[in-house]
């Protein structure tokens, strides 16, 4: 079996393509539940990963999709690319729409022609936060943004037996997230503000990474929502990040959205909590608590620092 992760380079492409190789990615859980066996080469007996990122891969250019489906011939295809810069998108609805909606027509185009099996990641803003309870799966998408629509772009391209994951908050080792932003706030003098009125679900990579390869490994068609437990607000989660790093949570202080300055352009859900009801239904492992994600997590920066 044959896995394809594109934006491989991401931060959760990268702890993909750790867990689909066996290892622990950093801040993983020690001997997670590893999909497809416990080969540090790569090469575990029922599969191959090859990792894509932008560079060897624009999933917006279709030929290139085309050509790189007909070199490797993936099974499956975990479809992580995506332009994430929910305010950069705003301005750009173009660049938008090209990555995250028609990179994924793209995709969804070669893998049939392959019959490679599809796993699309999309995102906690295809809602519109005005619900007053999580979202499960069945809820109606009505995203508020441009990166919301053009993710929901995404999904609205997949036949009936693909899958999507919907996550949210999501923070791992690699890459540019809350955490880190926290971490690096923390280092500097005078009170950190987040918002109190958004409130979500953090995932942590290491943990989805493992879902997200079970997921691929067992071709589960439909939707499911996939993060770590619990939910928070964007104030409690900086005030636990800095406390986990032995920090004064004190000098964390809650402000509203509509206080931020200067004001974001992209507007945001004020809950997009997502119910992991899918997944719950098949009697699968939830993710861990969000606490227990974000322990290992600031652990693990403290001896490694991260990459960007
Ligand atoms: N971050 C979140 O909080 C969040 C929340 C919900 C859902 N998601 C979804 O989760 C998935 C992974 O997100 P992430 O947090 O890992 O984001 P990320 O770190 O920004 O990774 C996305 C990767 O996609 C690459 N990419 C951008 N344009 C591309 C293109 N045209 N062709 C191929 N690759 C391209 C990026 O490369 P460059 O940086 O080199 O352009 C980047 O390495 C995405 O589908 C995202 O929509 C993320």
């Amino acid at each position: 079996m044959r896995v394809l992760v594109t934006g491989a380079a991401g931060q959760l492409g990268r702890d993909l393509v750790d867990v689909l190789h066996g290892s622990v990615p950093r801040g993983g859980r020690p001997g997670p539940k590893a999909s497809f066996g416990a080969a540090s080469t790569g090469r575990a007996s029922s599969c191959d990963v090859v990792g894509a990122d932008h560079r060897s891969l624009d999933v917006s250019d279709r030929a290139q999709v085309a050509e790189a489906f007909e070199q490797l011939r993936p099974d499956v295809v975990v479809h992580c690319a995506a332009w994430t810069a929910v305010d950069a998108c705003e301005a750009d609805p173009g660049r938008a729409f090209a990555v995250n909606a028609m990179g994924t027509r793209h995709v969804v185009e070669a893998a049939g022609r392959h019959r490679a099996h599809v796993v699309y990641v999309s995102t906690d803003y295809v809602f519109d936060g005005t619900s007053e309870r999580p979202y499960v799966e069945w809820d109606r998408p009505n995203p508020l943004s441009v990166y919301g629509r053009s993710k929901l772009g995404g999904e609205l391209e997949l036949g009936a037996d693909a899958t999507v994951v919907r996550t949210s908050w999501v923070c791992g080792y690699h890459g540019s997230n809350m955490v880190r932003t926290v971490l690096r706030l923390m280092a500097q003098p005078g009170p950190l503000r987040f918002v109190d009125d958004q409130r979500g679900s953090p995932a942590f990579t290491a943990d989805l990474a493992v879902a997200l390869a079970e997921v691929s490994r067992a071709r589960l068609p439909g939707v499911f929502h996939l993060t770590n437990q619990g939910e928070t607000t964007w104030f409690d989660f900086a005030a636990a990040v800095v406390e986990a790093a032995g920090g004064d949570a004190g000098r964390v202080e809650p402000i509203t959205t509509a206080e931020l300055d200067p004001p974001r352009p992209a507007p945001r859900p004020a809950n997009s909590v997502l119910d992991n009801l899918a997944w719950r239904c098949l009697g699968a492992e939830q993710l861990p608590a969000w606490q227990d994600g974000l322990g290992r997590l600031v652990a693990a920066l403290g001896e490694g620092g991260g990459t960007s």
